[in-house]
């Protein structure tokens, strides 16, 4: 038995637990003959490539390294299209350039990309006008469009999710190999800030930024800066298990390993002990995360952590945290401490979206970009004063000109949210205000370090 690899383990044990979020297909004949389908067709990443992100993350809970994980909340199969695919790899890798400029470390990027085709909601029903229909779960489950043919669940789409996944990261891939003068292009995005509003030092630093990869190029010529630039894995969450199921295969080791993304993650709502999700995480050998939310006790959470990385092995385990800026400082700490007293090998990742969300008065799902900021300079001091070490950051951001979350200087007001609201399910920051969050983290950082010298 290889690490990980339960004896009482299989890709379908996860039906022997309780399934929350579940879906219903009408047509369970139609549903097994899609998963049948699913199960014949070739793996869309490698376990090779999976276990060089395992080993990435092990070096950045060494703080040796630093994750971005990024992307839209719920992707789409409409933006499966050149321009929209080369809009967010080039953010992730831009950002992932200033962030590594910030940090002084070298970034691993992670889209919510290439799958991310499954949504938990809190509300299983919508009902608009007296109507009601199940809740958008995904383009991997349903259309958003509020009627019920397309709400009712098909299983066909999971065939449908699983080429543009395919096409997707087969477009990722290409771009990556020859296309870097594109990816460091960052005149295209600076055009979509609102220049007037913009504050000085965002621009001043995107300039030196832009100096920078250019200088980058010159002494490289064509050649990457380095083959780890061109490094580029994916992520979406497990939720959609049947799916999950499908797409899991088992190695010439025996090992079994999802290999429809590199790194799947449990989401808040389906993380709890003896779940259908944690069962399926439990057995496959990829690196994997769970989202943790303010209602976990440490106990709880030393628990999970036992069952999800039996061997304590390093790379296996990310906790992305998601409280709210209100509720960080008062739950992150004692679990930080539960897990060191427990000796456990873990990477922290802060997700400064997820605790953040909210309803204007018109109803509108929003977040406020100050908010964000303070999560995650709470985040990176809390980490500091705890002795413990941040290693990665989660976004829900896009490359498009959107107004979802209000604030930052791109002054988006609540009034405006209804102009360029293009997110299926939760409000992603805009282009301007992704790089303003990095470009902040300075004064976090100053912080940190004033903290470390003090303590040792
Ligand atoms: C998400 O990442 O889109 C999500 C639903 O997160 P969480 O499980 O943290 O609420
Ligand atoms: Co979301």
């Amino acid at each position: 038995m290889g690490k990980n690899q339960a004896a009482d383990w299989q890709p379908d044990s996860w039906k022997q637990k309780p399934v929350s979020q579940q879906i219903n297909y009408g047509d369970q004949e139609a549903l097994a003959d899609a998963i049948e389908e699913l199960r014949q067709l070739p793996p869309l990443v490698s376990a090779i490539e999976v276990d060089n992100l395992k080993a990435q993350i092990a070096l950045a809970q060494e703080g040796k390294q630093f994750i971005l994980q990024g992307g839209d909340c719920a992707e789409s199969f409409a933006d499966c299209n050149a321009e929209s695919i080369s809009k967010k790899v080039r953010l992730m890798v831009n950002l992932s350039l200033l962030l590594s400029q910030k940090l002084k470390k070298p970034i691993s990027r992670i889209g919510r990309i290439a799958g991310q085709y499954a949504k938990p909601r809190s509300q299983l029903m919508e009902t608009i006008l007296n109507e009601s229909l199940p809740s958008y779960r995904g383009d991997l489950v349903n259309h958003i469009h509020f009627s019920e043919s397309a709400r009712t669940p098909d299983p066909k789409r999971m065939l449908q999710g699983y080429s543009y996944a395919s096409l997707t990261l087969n477009y990722i891939r290409s771009m990556l190999e020859s296309d870097l003068d594109q990816i460091y292009q960052l005149e295209q995005e600076t055009e979509n800030l609102r220049n007037l509003k913009q504050s000085k030092k965002l621009h001043q630093s995107l300039r030196q930024f832009q100096e920078m990869a250019q200088m980058f190029h010159t002494f490289n010529g064509s050649q990457p800066i380095s083959k780890s630039l061109m490094e580029f894995y994916t992520s979406h969450e497990a939720l959609h298990l049947h799916y999950e199921q499908a797409l899991t295969r088992q190695d010439n080791n025996g090992q079994w390993y999802n290999l429809s993304t590199h790194f799947p993650w449990v989401g808040m709502r389906t993380a709890s002990a003896n779940s259908a999700h944690i069962e399926y995480l439990r057995g496959i050998s990829n690196p994997v995360a769970i989202k943790v939310g303010p209602q976990i006790e440490p106990e709880q959470l030393v628990s999970l952590c036992k069952t999800l990385n039996t061997e304590n092995e390093s790379g296996r385990l990310t906790l992305i945290h998601r409280f709210g800026h209100q509720e960080i400082a008062k739950k992150l700490p004692a679990l930080i401490r539960a897990i060191r007293a427990a000796n456990i090998r873990v990477l922290w990742c802060c997700d400064p979206m997820h605790g953040n969300g909210r309803l204007t008065s018109q109803g509108i799902k929003t977040r406020d970009y100050a908010d964000i900021q303070s999560e995650l300079s709470q985040a990176m001091l809390i980490h500091a004063e705890e002795g413990s070490i941040l290693g990665g950051l989660h976004l829900e951001m896009t490359a498009e000109a959107v107004m979802e979350c209000t604030g930052s200087s791109y002054q988006v007001a609540e009034s405006e949210l209804n102009q360029a609201y293009t997110s299926l399910v939760d409000p992603r920051l805009n282009m301007s205000q992704a790089f303003e969050l990095i470009d902040n983290l300075d004064n976090s950082i100053q912080k940190d370090s004033v903290i470390r010298q003090l303590k040792y």
